[in-house]
């Protein structure tokens, strides 16, 4: 089966990451063991550049033709001065809701070569290996009605409106359970039950979901304790599930307790297991162009790929268990960098990676 996967490169490190991850990917189709198509577009300021829209139209159309997407970043200082709907954070936005991409996976793995590079004491955080599952298109990002208004007085009251249907919490579940099954069947469900009705059903919809996966061992936390959980011991957890907005901070604090930016990869999934994949980091301005930046986080963003959307769970953990050697062997890019290592640029790190 050949397998249809979109490119999408984007702006400042982007195109040069996008390269070694490809890299990568070309072992497996050289020796057989995967079939791919790929294609490749222009995303963010490349597609505001080249066809003058951040999202263009024949991007939109090969991304929803694809079985999976690959992205590298967006954004740049170039761009700043644009309107709002033409930069090329929205190609990034429009693409994601688009695609209905619902479920964001975000791993947060500390690499045993990488201890010292957290912040938290190592026996804290060594062999942290958990994943976030966060809702992406709903909540109260989304939410209506929303806006800021003069009232009668005079004075101003700004609102947004937080709110979930049980369809939407279904789904979301249902990613959460399947990827605690492909993991340690052990889920917990972040919430604020005890003040938010919306909570409230959250939680009686993961309940009703799980009874379907009796496998897996499920618990609910609230989310200021999952905050303090998450600094204080992080490895009772394995996979979490929550909202739009408690999983984008719950996911940023727990993907710096690694310690580095430059090793996060990122899944966001629609109901029909197409996917857009791409490191957590952003374009780098400071460092493009350079050969610098640090590959890992797209390579191990393809390793999610072909985990989630091409159901070749073996070829990713060869990509896992590869970038570990190298790591050990103390190949590091600049962002990660100690004493006593081989530094090296962005090349040099996809053809270790493709040697291992
Ligand atoms: P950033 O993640 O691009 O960079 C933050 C710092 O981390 C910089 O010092 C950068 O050099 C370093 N860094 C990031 N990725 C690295 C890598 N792979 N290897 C080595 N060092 C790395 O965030 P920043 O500076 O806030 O944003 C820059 C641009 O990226 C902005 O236009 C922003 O809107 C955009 N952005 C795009 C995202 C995306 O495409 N998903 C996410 C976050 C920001
Ligand atoms: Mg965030």
């Amino acid at each position: 089966m050949t397998h249809k996967i979109l490119v999408l490169p984007g702006d400042g490190i982007g195109p040069e990451i996008v390269a070694e991850a490809i890299k990568v990917l070309n072992v497996f189709t050289a020796e057989g063991s995967l079939s791919v198509e790929m294609e490749y577009a222009n995303i963010g300021g490349a597609g505001y550049d080249a066809e003058g829209s951040p999202y263009p139209a024949s991007t939109q159309t090969l991304a929803k033709a694809a079985d999976a997407i690959l992205l590298g970043a967006v954004g740049g200082p170039q761009y700043d001065n644009l309107d709002r709907p033409l930069r090329p954070e929205r190609g990034l936005l429009a693409i994601r809701s688009d695609l209905e991409l619902f479920a964001n996976l975000r791993p947060a793995i500390l690499y045993e070569a990488l201890a010292s590079a957290s912040t938290l004491k190592p026996e804290v955080v060594a062999n942290l290996d958990l994943m976030i599952v966060r809702e992406l298109t709903g909540g109260i990002y989304f939410g209506k009605p929303r806006g800021i208004d003069v009232m009668e007085n005079g004075e101003r009251k700004g609102y947004n409106t937080l709110v979930y249907s049980e369809p939407e919490i279904d789904r979301i579940a249902r990613v959460a359970f399947e990827t605690a099954m492909k993991r340690n069947k052990r889920l917990c469900s972040v919430d604020k039950a005890n003040v938010l009705e919306v909570s409230e059903l959250w939680r009686e919809v993961v309940e009703r979901v799980g009874k379907e996966y009796p496998a897996v061992e499920l618990s609910h936390m609230y989310v200021d304790n999952a905050a303090m959980q998450l600094v204080r011991s992080p490895k009772q957890f394995d996979v979490m599930v929550t909202t739009n907005m408690f999983g984008d901070i719950l996911s940023d604090a727990a993907a710096m307790l690694t310690g580095s930016i430059g090793m996060l990869p990122s899944a966001s999934l629609n109901a029909s297991a197409c996917g857009l994949y791409e490191p957590i980091h952003g374009s780098a301005p400071d460092i493009a162009g350079q050969g610098a930046a640090n590959p890992l986080a797209t390579i191990l963003s393809v390793a999610m790929l072909l985990r989630y959307s091409l159901n070749k769970g073996e070829l990713a953990e060869r990509i896992e268990v590869a970038v570990k050697k190298v790591l050990a062997e103390g190949i590091r890019t600049g962002d990660i960098y100690t004493e006593g290592c081989r530094k090296v640029g962005t090349a040099e790190m996809g053809d270790a990676v493709v040697a291992a």
